[in-house]
């Protein structure tokens, strides 16, 4: 007998803006053209996630209630839908569940439960000796990064490839000990790029085994000063600003180095639009990454299908940061968040169903 036979569904419900989590039973769900069923083995937290009460309704103010939240699985695909050629029952798998996102707003499509749809183009198979505690801290970290990198409209640079040869030009990837730093860094080293990027000093030893060819701290005073005299004679292609108080310092780089004068910044704050218009004189362009926007475009298959999978069989992309195994059940998720919210340097918290 499966585990979803003995079990049926179960999900992590959030009933209002305002209430509290609860596990109860949930529906059964059925994957759609180029959609899989995944059964859940683990599930990552991401600060989205955690985003206390009527605040969730400044991220996403068309979520309809009751609702399911959460954006990465990993588990083995139970039934696929039609049209969808490469996954197959029994695959093991990590994915973007896209619940969440405007045009799905479904509560089938929300990671926090037992049985999931993912879509195919946004979902990867992984390697037999993968964990599913190490695969899963990908899905957001990845989709971000490779929505700020890659698409045309936010910095607009060449895609991953198996064997990309290196194109003389560097990426900025400001906060590269993120989540979504730690996959910028890779995918924009697989794509070619040298990276220079900031972190904690703790972090420097995991980003440069990265790929990153410099790492500077955020905090020092003088940083803006010490990147832009390392990209002194080099082209700056693009930047990836993460964290609060990225984006100021990452203006001050772009106006100093030159290059593309490209920011796509993953710290969207209410201050952003003005300060993108303020900046635009000036040749810096500015843009809002949004994390789901490759489950609808084609960053999405280009990295998810076709590049992660042997990147991650072949060992020349990494899982991270490293997972953090927190808790067991759906009914660990709130503990789990809490945590969250207390913050974590160069961790993923991950909770196994
Ligand atoms: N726009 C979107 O769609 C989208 C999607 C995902 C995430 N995000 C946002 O992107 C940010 C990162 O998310 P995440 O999940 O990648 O975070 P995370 O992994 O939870 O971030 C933890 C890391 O943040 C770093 N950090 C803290 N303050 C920083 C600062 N001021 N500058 C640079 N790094 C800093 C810490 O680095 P050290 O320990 O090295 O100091 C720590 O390793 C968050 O603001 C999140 O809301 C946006």
């Amino acid at each position: 007998m499966s585990v979803e036979d003995e079990v049926g569904n179960q999900a992590l419900w959030l009933d209002s803006p305002r209430a509290g989590l609860r596990v109860g039973p949930a529906p059964r769900p059925r994957p759609g053209r180029g959609e899989v069923l995944v059964q859940v083995r683990a599930l990552a937290l991401n600060p989205v996630d955690a985003v206390p009460g009527l605040a969730r309704r400044f991220v996403y103010p068309w979520l309809r209630y009751p609702a399911v939240l959460g954006t990465d699985v990993a588990g083995e695909v139970v039934e696929v839908g039609a049209g969808v050629g490469d996954l197959r029952a029994g695959d093991r798998v990590v994915g973007l569940a896209t619940g969440q996102e405007r045009f799905r707003n479904s509560t089938a499509h929300g990671a926090f439960q037992h049985l999931v749809v993912l879509a195919a183009a946004v979902t990867t198979p992984i390697p037999a000796a993968m964990a599913f505690t190490d695969a899963v801290v990908l899905p957001l970290g990845a989709a971000t990064a490779a929505a700020g990198l890659f698409q045309d409209d936010q910095l607009g640079l060449a895609l991953p490839t198996a064997s990309a040869a290196g194109r003389g030009e560097d990426v900025l990837v400001w906060g590269a000990s993120t989540s979504v730093g730690t996959n910028a860094t890779q995918l924009a080293r697989a794509a070619g790029y040298r990276v220079l990027a900031t972190a904690s000093p703790r972090n420097h030893d995991l980003v440069r085994s990265l790929g990153a060819a410099e790492v500077f701290d955020y905090r020092d005073a003088a940083v803006v000063h010490e990147v832009v005299r390392a990209l002194r004679g080099r082209h700056l292609a693009g930047t990836l600003a993460i964290g609060a108080g990225s984006l100021p310092r990452t203006i001050a780089v772009a106006r100093r180095a030159g290059g593309t004068g490209r920011i796509a910044s993953a710290h969207p704050t209410p201050i952003t639009a003005a300060r993108r218009v303020a900046v635009r004189p000036l040749g810096v362009h500015v843009s809002a990454v949004w994390g789901g926007a490759p489950a609808q475009n084609e960053v999405g298959p280009a990295v998810f299908a076709r590049f992660l999978p042997a990147a991650l069989a072949e060992g020349r992309y990494r899982p991270a940061p490293p997972a953090d195994v927190v808790g067991h059940g759906l009914a660990a998720v709130p503990a789990a968040l809490r945590r969250l919210r207390a913050g974590v340097s160069a961790r993923k918290l991950v909770v196994t169903l």
